[in-house]
Order: C-alpha cells, then structure tokens, then sequence
C-alpha cells in the first residue's frame, strides 16, 4: 500500500500516461471510422490538427465517397426521389401506405408490447422497441412492411448504403416529466458526415407533439458551411455545448443565414406520412407545445463514412446487428447497476407504449442525474 501522497499522484500519472499511449493506436485509427467526438479522441479535438484542417478534410473526403455510393444505389430510387433526396436533404411522402394497410399498422402499434427501452432526455421521454425477428413475429404488419422490396430500396438508397437500416417503434413523450429543456430542440447537426433516420408517423404531426424540423439543402456542402464546420473544429472539445464537443455541432437558428440557408420547416403532416432525412443536414425536435406523444415506425442507419463499398443486403449481416445492439445495451444495463443508477437507454415495462392507460396521461419520474441520458443521440 503506498501511503506517501507524492509517490500515489506519481504512480496514478504514470498509469495515466502509460493508458494514454496504449490507446493512441486505437484513437489514430478512428480517423478512418465515423467517430467524431472532439472531446473522446485527443487526436480528433487536437487543436493544431484542426487548424491545419483535419477535421475540414474528414467532412469533404466522406461527402466524396458517400457521393459515390449513392450513385451505386441510384437505382433503388425513382430519379424523382434521387434527385430530391439530394437536393433538399430529405424526402416526405403523405399516405405512403394504402389505407387499409396503414389501419392495420395502426392498430397493430397502439397495442404493442414488448421489450421497451427509455431513454430522458431533459424534459422528454424517448421510448422504443427494437424490430428485430423476435419482435416482428407478433408484428405482422410491421414485418410485411419491412420486407416490401421498393421501401426497403427507398431507404437503403437515402443510407447510401446496401445493408437494412434499424427499426424501432418509437413514441415521443413530450412535456412528459419535469426537467430542463429537451436538448433534441437546438438545431443540430448529428455527424460529420450524411446519415439517415427515417419516420413512418403513426400520429397526426402538430406544433401540439413536437414535430420534426428540417433546414432544406443544410446537408450539401458549400463554402460557408465549411468555414464554419473548419471555426466548429478549432473550438472542437471547448465547445460550450457538450454534444457540440462530442462532434454533433449545434447552431443558432439567427446564424442559418450566414451560411446562406433558409429557415427550418417544420413537418407538421397527417399520420401515414414518410419522412426520410439526411440529419448530417440541420435538424431539431420541434417544440411540442402540450404534454403528447408521437409514435412512429423510425429508422436509422450510418456508415464509415470512408468506406466505399455500399455493402450487401445479407439478412446474417442484420441479424448480427440486432444482436450487438441488445447486446450492448445488456452491457450498459450491468454497468448502470454497478454504480446504482440506470442505463441511458433503460428497461421499462413491456406495456409502455400501449395506447390505453397511461399512455396519454402526463408520467411523473424523477429527473436526476442519474437517469437523464445527457449524451445520448437521439433523433
Ligand atoms: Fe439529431
């Protein structure tokens, strides 16, 4: 036991260091992966780095190679769609389902049960059910949807990416608990780098539950968002916004126009409306003026955004991704308890996200430290 209080500080800077050199090898190579943390990666947030442009070069270099797989998976989109997609950075489509389907969906959703994960954030409950074989099996509609060929094209084209996107159910539980305010309304950018989440809303979209809100064509880079993306990097991990200094940069509404942008739109749309977005382009969670919910079949895909082989749909390749996922949050589930406080995305029961009950009342939790999910990304 070393009881001199100038040898422990030597020995705990020394293991510092030592730890420090040991993940330096791992740390260069995330300059080749999708990792964007200024803040996590000391070569990523490395000042000087950055004011020789890394962080600028890593932007232009993955818009160039994700540009190439979207010219691989051209044909999994109609022109029409290809060239929306990438002119204005999303795609919205009312009554994408027929009706009788959308019904079936419908109600096949309101009553879902399963095994739900919550994330909080602020003042906002996030929760979902992972669509993996498991799930689907009492989700009929949901499975025949999933598997249609031209929607699962549509979404693997907006992916730039040749592998099923991740589905969850998800319901937006807005005003739900007292809290600061939901971080998911400053308008954001998620990654360096084009990414796709995609809505299927179950609900009617109003200014009531929060809907999503877009910058149109703030996902292209031009020369003022790459200046600013270049003034991002030199503040890096001293950015006061902490998702800022983790690589999902924020902006002010007030400074859209200096990059020569247009105002957010906010998608207020009827139910059985598909929206798909690039949310590398600028996004928020509108504000939601009542205690509500949102539900909605939502996905989620990202890549290295280096790589330029677009994949293959192999269904192994989505299977082993939805056994990663449960196996991480399984992982952070254990290391949670270990220190007495729930996992950012933790277990709630299965009946969560039914639409009778509790569903429609305002839940009472506590917000602390402890559960509210502070870093987490969520759409
Ligand atoms: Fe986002």
């Amino acid at each position: 036991m070393i009881r001199n209080p100038d040898t422990l500080l030597f020995v705990r800077k020394t293991v510092a260091q030592v730890v420090s050199l040991v993940k330096l090898p791992v740390q260069c190579l995330q300059l080749f992966t999708g990792s964007k943390s200024f803040r996590d990666n000391p070569i990523l947030g490395n000042g000087w780095l950055n004011l020789l442009g890394l962080h600028v070069v890593r932007v232009v270099v993955a818009a160039g190679v994700t540009r190439f797989r979207f010219l691989c998976l051209s044909g999994f989109a109609t022109r029409e769609q290809r060239a929306t997609y990438l002119r204005d950075g999303y795609l919205k489509i009312e009554n994408f389902l027929p009706p009788e389907e959308f019904d079936r969906l419908k109600n096949e959703v309101e009553n879902v049960r399963g095994d739900v994960r919550q994330c909080v954030q602020g003042d906002t409950l996030t929760q979902r059910i992972l669509l993996d074989d498991n799930s689907l099996a009492t989700l009929p509609s949901c499975r025949k949807l999933l598997s249609e060929k031209t929607f699962s094209r549509l979404m693997r084209f907006a992916a730039s990416r040749n592998t099923s996107p991740v589905y969850y159910l998800q319901c937006i539980r807005s005003n739900a608990i007292a809290g600061k305010p939901d971080p998911q309304r400053n308008l954001h950018s998620d990654t360096f780098h084009s990414t796709m989440k995609a809505w299927l809303f179950v609900d009617d979209v109003s200014e009531e539950n929060g809907p999503f809100t877009y910058v149109p064509g703030s996902h292209r880079l031009t020369i003022a968002r790459l200046k600013w993306e270049y003034q991002q990097s030199l503040l890096g991990s001293r950015l006061k916004d902490s998702y800022g200094a983790r690589g999902s940069l924020r902006i002010e509404e007030a400074d859209l126009a200096k990059l020569g942008l247009p105002r957010p739109v906010a998608f207020k749309v009827p139910r059985n409306t598909l929206i798909i977005g690039d949310t590398h382009g600028f996004h928020r969670r509108g504000e939601a003026t009542q205690v509500s919910s949102r539900m909605e079949l939502w996905a989620f895909s990202r890549s290295n955004p280096f790589n330029p082989w677009p994949g293959l749909n192999l269904d192994w390749y989505r299977r082993i991704s939805h056994f990663a996922i449960k196996k991480y949050l399984s992982s952070q589930d254990k290391k949670a308890e270990r220190k007495g406080m729930r996992a950012s995305w933790h277990r709630v029961p299965e009946d969560t996200m039914r639409r009778s009950g509790h569903a429609q009342q305002p839940i009472v939790c506590e917000a602390t430290a402890a559960n509210d999910a502070s870093h987490s990304e969520v759409a």
